[in-house]
C-alpha cells in the first residue's frame, strides 16, 4: 500500500516509480512539466464504484470537466462508463474518443442552440435542464428539428455540501438548478410541451465532499419530489445525484465510494428508478500527477522560493482555490532540507503552486505534484505565452504519449495583424 494518494505511487532505490515506470526516465524521454497519470488507478478507482453499485439499477456518468483528454474518456468508456458534459466541445471529445452518444448527459446553465441541435443530432441520453427558459428554448428546437428530447430538471435542494464556496452548487444562492419550490410547477409544464420527454431528475451539491450526509438529505428531498411527481402521473426513470465525492490531498480521509454510496443506495431499495452519478474527481484526481523540474533555488531571508517549470497556467488550483496538492522529490537528495515556496515563472504573486513546503532539492530536480489527474490539464492555459503541458499515460511499465507538448506556434496560429493601412 503506497503511503502517497496516488496507490501505485512508490518509492524505488532509482526514485519515485508510477506503477513499474521511473519518473526520472519519464522526465527524459517527455520534458517536464508533464502530467502522468496512472492507468492502474484510474481502473481501480472505477472499479470501487462498480462493486459498490453491482446488483443495483446504476450508471456511472464519468464529469469529461475533471480531465477530459481522449485516452482518458476511451479508458472510461472501455470501463463501461457514459459521460456528463458540459459543452459541445466535450461532447465532440466523448465521441472522437470512441464513447456512446447515448450514454451522455448534458448538464450546464448556459446550453446553446448550437450545442442542443448538436447533442440531438447525436442522440444524448438525457438533457439536465436548468432553468425554465432553457426548457422552453429546448422544447421549441427539438420540434423543430423533428426530434424529442430526452429531459431531467437539474433540482437545486438547497443543502450545504459544506466544501469550498467556490465547487457547492446545491445552495439556493448559487446559479445551478431550478429551484426545489419551482420544480413540481416546471416538471406540470414540461409535461405540456412538445418535443420532450420527461426522463429523470438531477442534482448536484458541490465537489471534494468528504462527508456523506448532505448527498443523503439531498437524496431525501429529491425522492420526495420524484414520488410527488409519480402521483401526479409523471413516473421518472432516473435520479441523478451528481458528482461530488472528495479525495485526499493532505490528510483528509473521504469516504470510500461504498461507503459514500450505502446511505443512497439505502433510499433506493424497493425502488424501480435507475440511480445516475457523475463522480469526476473520485475516478482521475488520484491517478494523476503534474512532474515538474526545479529552474533555480532562491533563498530569501524571509522565504526561501523554489522556482520550477510549471506554473499557475498548468496548474490553477493552488492560486484559485488556495488548493493543496502534496510536493514530493522525485529522488533522493544529499542537499540540506529547507522550507520552499514552490513557485512558477509566471508575472503574478499569485502563481504559487504550494506554500511552506520541506524539501531537499537543488536545482534541476524533479518534483511531482500529487493528486493532479482532476482539474488539472482541464483548467490549464496558455498565460504567459506558456503552451500547454504533454500528458503521459503509464501502464505498467508502458507510457503513452497521450497529448503531446503544444509548440509554441500553436498558440498564435489564428491572430492576424492588421494590414498596414
Ligand atoms: N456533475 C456536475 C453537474 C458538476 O458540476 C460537477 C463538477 C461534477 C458532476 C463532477 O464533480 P466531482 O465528482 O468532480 O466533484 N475546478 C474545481 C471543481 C469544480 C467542480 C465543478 N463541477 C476544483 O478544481 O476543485
Amino acid at each position: 500500500m503506497s503511503t502517497y494518494p496516488i496507490s501505485t505511487l512508490h518509492e524505488e532505490a532509482a526514485g519515485l516509480y508510477l506503477e513499474g515506470v521511473s519518473l526520472a526516465t519519464l522526465a527524459e524521454q517527455y520534458g517536464t512539466p508533464t502530467y502522468v497519470y496512472s492507468r492502474e488507478a484510474l481502473t481501480v478507482a472505477f472499479n470501487a464504484y462498480q462493486a459498490a453499485l453491482k446488483g443495483h439499477r446504476a450508471r456511472i456518468f464519468y464529469a469529461v470537466k475533471s480531465n477530459s483528454n481522449l485516452a482518458v474518456l476511451n479508458l472510461f468508456s472501455r470501463l463501461g462508463a457514459g459521460f456528463d458534459i458540459v459543452s459541445g466541445g466535450e461532447l465532440a471529445r466523448v465521441l472522437a474518443a470512441g464513447g456512446d452518444a447515448g450514454v451522455v448527459v448534458f448538464s450546464g446553465v448556459g446550453k446553446s442552440e448550437a450545442e442542443m441541435r448538436q447533442a440531438l443530432r447525436a442522440g444524448i441520453r438525457c438533457f439536465n435542464v436548468e432553468s425554465a427558459a432553457e426548457l422552453n428554448r429546448l422544447a421549441a428546437i427539438a420540434s423543430d428539428m423533428g426530434k424529442i428530447a430526452p429531459i431531467a430538471l437539474r433540482v437545486n435542494p438547497d443543502v450545504d455540501p459544506k466544501t469550498h464556496p467556490y465547487i457547492s452548487t446545491g445552495l439556493r444562492s448559487n446559479k445551478f438548478g431550478v429551484a426545489f419550490d419551482e420544480a413540481l410547477t416546471l416538471y406540470r409544464r414540461a409535461a405540456t410541451l412538445p418535443g420532450l420527454r420527461i426522463s429523470g431528475i438531477a442534482c448536484h451539491i458541490g465537489s471534494q465532499l468528504l462527508d456523506p450526509a448532505p448527498i443523503a438529505e439531498a437524496a431525501d428531498k429529491i425522492l420526495g419530489l420524484v414520488d410527488q411527481l409519480a402521483g401526479e402521473g409523471i413516473p421518472l426513470d432516473h435520479i441523478d445525484l451528481g458528482g461530488g465525492l472528495g479525495i485526499r490531498y493532505k490528510d483528509e480521509t473521504p469516504p470510500t465510494p461504498a461507503e459514500y454510496l450505502a446511505p443512497l443506495l439505502a433510499r433506493f431499495a424497493g425502488r424501480s428508478e435507475e440511480i445516475s452519478l457523475e463522480p469526476g474527481r473520485s475516478l482521475i484526481g488520484n491517478a494523476g500527477l503534474l512532474l515538474t523540474r526545479i529552474e533555480y533555488l532562491k533563498p530569501g531571508s524571509e522565504k526561501n522560493f523554489a522556482v520550477v517549470d510549471a506554473a499557475m497556467n498548468d496548474l490553477a488550483r493552488p492560486a484559485l482555490y488556495d488548493a493543496f496538492h502534496e510536493v514530493v522529490t522525485v529522488s533522493r537528495s544529499d542537499t540540506a532540507t529547507q522550507r520552499y515556496e514552490i513557485v512558477g515563472p509566471i508575472c503574478e504573486s499569485g502563481d504559487f503552486l504550494a506554500h511552506d513546503r520541506e524539501l531537499a532539492a537543488a536545482p534541476g530536480d524533479l518534483l511531482a505534484l500529487l493528486s493532479a489527474g482532476a482539474y488539472g490539464m482541464t483548467m490549464s492555459s496558455n498565460y504567459n505565452t506558456r503552451p500547454r503541458a504533454a500528458e503521459v499515460m503509464v501502464d505498467g511499465t508502458r507510457t503513452w504519449l497521450i497529448r503531446e507538448r503544444e509548440q509554441i506556434a500553436d498558440l498564435y496560429r489564428g491572430e492576424h495583424m492588421m494590414n498596414a493601412d
